[in-house]
């Protein structure tokens, strides 16, 4: 076969990657939606089914349950039946437990549902930045990633919003049901999806793959560079669980990526993504003024994740990470105080708004992103998927035992204690990080990795 009869136009194979991109950015967003749907409806839940605070928690905590397996699964299944068929799988599913969630008939089969949703955001959460790291041709690769966080900030948006609009009417059915509509048009997205031509390589479908570079690169001097540097990129073949059990330097870097996620998960963030509500409830605010905040919220989490990207290579990691942990910390402590004092007055009220979202900034210009993006550098490259995939089984489980527990610990110590638990939390990352973070700004891989396996502390492999 020509390669050149076959390649096409630039700007033709441009608009594939782009349109690729998007797509799979898009599982992104079915992340968000995922996280945000929920936060809105679960006091109508309450009333409808007369159901507990702790049932509420099962509810709202099924789903990462399911995420957790679905990510576990994910590493195996995107080997097996490809990016591309793991990606179709996801948004099936995620159809399904929309639509069953709308359709629930109890508290049980609410629960059930969102094990259901929790299995295909985690099959999607691993595969897509897998997929979008092996299309995004190299120079836009960094910033492919970065969407990838900005679309799950703006799937919690749409859905903070979707939520706000229909609770005039309370109809919780819809809030839960209405994310199968952006599900099914997904899913007709991946359906016209290539596959991966590193996992067409992977498979020994050497045709195929070329076919598929050729429509993404469109230039046969890039394709014939990118198939042969795949090539031998593949010699090196992905053994985690051995390498996890013979070579302490990779346990390190496998626990960092387990630690960066537990110090993501432990900020407290998903109490507001989930709790939000509550929390404004708490400070005395009617149900339409909480759904209103809760929208702001879910807009402050947009926007300060432009902070994170415009920092992110200049700023380095580590004093990214320092600012977001400090300005979480003050913003949950003061949040804390005020309801230790009571919120009296309109002024007080405004205020503790105000120190909410000043978390939210400290979490979105910080761990929100910079964590993925570190859990992905520090691994070595025969291990990565091994690595990649137990941090964020662990982004999961994190999740879960925050969403599981924060009504209980309201319920248990107080308000204010539960906030100035995660306030000094995030004053402990503060200290884990300079301990144990390395910085990465600015270095290749491939150093990162010798300096790991050349048993270099944790803390120095950056350098
Ligand atoms: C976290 C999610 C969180 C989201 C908020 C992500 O990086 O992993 O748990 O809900 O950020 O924007």
């Amino acid at each position: 076969m020509n390669a050149n009869a076959i390649a096409p136009s630039t700007a033709q194979s441009k608009a594939t990657v782009i349109f690729t991109c998007v797509l799979a950015a898009l599982a992104g967003l079915m992340f968000g939606l995922d996280i945000g749907v929920i936060s809105g409806a679960t006091q109508f839940i309450q009333d409808e089914f007369k159901a507990s605070d702790h049932t509420i928690e099962w509810i709202v905590s099924a789903m990462m349950f399911g995420a957790a397996v679905g990510a576990v699964g994910a590493g195996w299944l995107s080997a097996a039946l490809g990016r591309k068929r793991s990606l179709i799988l996801g948004a099936v599913l995620f159809v399904l437990g929309s639509l069953l969630s709308g359709l629930a008939w109890s508290p049980e089969t609410l629960v059930a549902a969102r094990v259901v949703l929790g299995l295909a955001i985690g099959l999607a959460t691993f595969t897509a930045p897998l997929y979008l790291a092996e299309v995004a041709p190299e120079h836009i690769r960094g910033a492919m990633i970065s969407t990838y966080q900005l679309m799950i900030t703006i799937g919690i948006l749409v859905a903070f919003l979707s939520d706000t609009a229909l609770s005039y009417s309370g109809n919780w059915r819809w809030m839960l049901g209405i994310i199968a509509i952006p599900g099914a048009l997904f899913l007709l997205g991946v359906l016209l999806l290539p596959d991966s031509p590193r996992w067409l390589l992977m498979r020994g479908r050497r045709e195929e793959a070329l076919g598929v570079l050729h429509r993404l690169r469109g230039d046969a001097a890039v394709v014939a560079r990118e198939a042969a540097d795949i090539e031998e990129q593949l010699k090196t073949p992905q053994r985690g669980w051995h390498l996890f059990r013979e070579n302490r330097n990779f346990r390190r870097s496998v626990g960092l990526g387990v630690l960066l996620q537990l110090m993501q998960q432990f900020t407290g963030m998903n109490v507001v993504m989930y709790y939000a509500p509550r929390i404004f409830q708490a400070m005395g605010y009617d149900t339409t003024t909480q759904m209103w905040f809760t929208a702001l919220v879910g807009l402050t989490n947009v926007l300060a994740t432009f902070i994170a990207i415009a920092l992110i290579d200049r700023w380095g990691r580590k004093p990214i990470l320092y600012t977001g942990f400090a300005v979480m910390a003050v913003g949950l402590g003061v949040v804390g105080t005020m309801m230790h004092g009571g919120i009296h007055d309109h002024g007080a009220q405004i205020f503790t708004v105000a120190m909410l979202l000043v978390f939210i900034v400290g979490f979105a210009m910080s761990a929100g992103p910079l964590v993925w993006t570190l859990c992905s550098e520090i691994q070595p490259l025969k291990g990565r998927d091994f690595g990649i995939g137990c941090s964020t089984f662990t982004n999961w489980i994190g999740n879960l035992v925050v969403g599981f527990t924060f009504l209980s610990l309201l319920n248990g110590i107080g308000n204010a204690a539960t906030f100035w638990l995660y306030a000094a939390l995030n004053v402990v990352f503060i200290a884990l990080t300079f301990w144990l973070v390395p910085e990465t700004k600015g270095v290749t891989l491939e150093q990162i990795e010798r300096n790991l396996m050349g048993g270099k502390r944790l803390r120095e492999i950056g350098r």
